[in-house]
């Protein structure tokens, strides 16, 4: 695309989290895309450090998946999803759900992360409401939790401005402190030592409220969206006793730790502790096809089942199981596993952590932390301007030609795992001169 047309009509896009009047100003527009890289409109090259949104993990444009969404599209463009199937949807289900943990084994497919949110959300209030404890009714989140932007999502997510236009939310909602914690945790390598005492303060919402009425609890394993928080040593499991003890769902969104990220398939066998249910999206489908899911327990599902003949959950898209997400996501599941994708995640996060700790001697940056493929930096905010700082970093490295991700001063990079060791080095490189040429 000429640079100049592209300058003169971008005024009819809304875009969204973008500062549109800022980004219009100064576009930059993405034309082409092929394994590690980007072209931009101007014809560069942008070595993709972000996995495009945490969600190209096996790279972009791969031929059997680009295949296998040409060939689907041609055969079968769409079928209805209510009282009718088609065969792709119960073989991707199948097979996804073989790839979880046993009794994590029903696949309930949606368009996205967000849709995934408020359904396994939806989920959690039928389920009890079905076996006669419809008084568990309350949803527990944590502060600083993203779970997209439905209206479930911001209510149980944590991230202020979100939230802040949008009235009153679901009620019936609380919240479990963040984990971060820079003065005990900065710097760590993997799983900070300190915080895993901060799950008992789900005990205290617990005894607040008291647990009939509590449906479930919600977080990321690892916080992606607010800056990388790794989970402290024996959070999660501290978590998923009280769950278990107090009859409480717990809600695993696994959004962005999910299909390899961590270095195992998901952030359940990194860390060995296992959900009641799971959120899934953007590396279902390598995010060539809009597509997310709620993978629910044996347990879950046999409660809905039990329910009188007829429809067992009012809920579900237009576009739920859609047959091109469905073909992209047995093909992005056949490269996951033909490639080894998940194991050479594993195998480069040695390497992958050295590089983003070797910034460590810069200024400004206060903390860097990491997990498996993803990492993050945290710069001082700016006084009297937060968020600049991690911007302009942000934009350097673009305009040197790698593309990562800011949240306010935070730098998040997380690249498709095809990635190669002297590109890690490349990614870190440019974030080096970003970061020293910023003030
Ligand atoms: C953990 C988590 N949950 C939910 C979402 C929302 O996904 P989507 O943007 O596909 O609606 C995201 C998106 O980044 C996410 O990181």
């Amino acid at each position: 695309m000429d640079a100049q047309v592209a300058t003169n009509s971008l005024d009819a896009f809304w875009m969204p989290f973008t500062a549109n009047r800022q980004f219009k100003a100064a576009p930059r527009l993405l034309v082409g895309a092929k394994d590690m890289h980007y072209t931009s409109h101007d014809g560069r090259q942008v070595l993709d450090g972000a996995a495009g949104l945490w969600c190209v993990n096996a790279g972009h444009c791969r031929p059997r998946i680009v295949e296998a969404i040409q060939r689907q599209a041609a055969q079968m463009d769409f079928s209805p999803a209510f009282q009718m199937g088609h065969p792709l949807a119960f073989e991707a289900a199948q097979r996804l759900s073989a790839m979880l943990p046993d009794g994590l084994d029903h696949v309930f497919y949606v368009n996205s992360g967000s849709e995934a949110v408020d359904t396994a959300l939806k989920i959690a209030l039928a389920y009890h409401r079905m076996r006669g404890e419809g008084a568990r009714t309350r949803l527990i989140g944590r502060e600083r939790g993203y779970h997209g932007v439905g209206f479930g999502g911001i209510s149980v997510g944590g991230i202020g401005p979100n939230r802040r236009h949008f009235g009153t939310m679901l009620g019936g909602v609380d919240h479990m402190p963040h984990t971060h914690d820079l003065a005990r945790n900065a710097h760590s390598r993997g799983q900070p030592l300190h915080g895993a005492e901060l799950a008992d303060q789900l005990e205290r919402i617990v005894a607040l409220h008291d647990p009939s009425t509590i449906a479930a609890v919600i977080v990321e394993p690892l916080a992606g969206s607010t800056g990388v928080l790794v989970p402290p040593v024996g959070y999660l499991e501290r978590l998923r006793e009280i769950c278990t003890r107090h009859g409480i769902l717990l809600i695993f969104d696994e959004v962005i730790s999910g299909f390899g990220r961590l270095g195992s398939p998901f952030a359940i066998d990194r860390f060995g502790v296992v959900p009641d249910l799971v959120c899934l999206a953007k590396g279902i489908t390598n995010a060539t096809v809009p597509m997310g899911a709620v993978v629910a327990s044996t347990t879950v599902h046999e409660a809905f089942m039990a329910a009188p003949a007829g429809i067992e959950f009012y809920h579900g898209y237009t576009y739920s199981s859609h047959v091109l997400a469905c073909a992209a996501s047995i093909a992005t599941l056949d490269t996951y596993r033909d490639e080894g994708l998940f194991e050479r995640a594993a195998e480069l996060s040695p390497d992958f952590e050295e590089a983003a700790h070797s910034l460590q001697d810069l200024d400004h940056v206060i903390d860097i932390r990491n997990l498996g493929m993803v990492a993050g930096i945290e710069l001082a905010p700016r006084p009297g301007a937060p968020g600049a700082r991690g911007y302009e970093v942000f934009v350097a490295c673009y305009e040197a030609g790698v593309l990562v991700r800011a949240t306010g001063d935070i730098l998040a990079i997380s690249p498709p795992l095809i990635i190669s060791r002297a590109q890690i080095d490349e990614v870190f490189a440019a974030l080096r001169a970003a970061i020293l040429k910023v003030p």
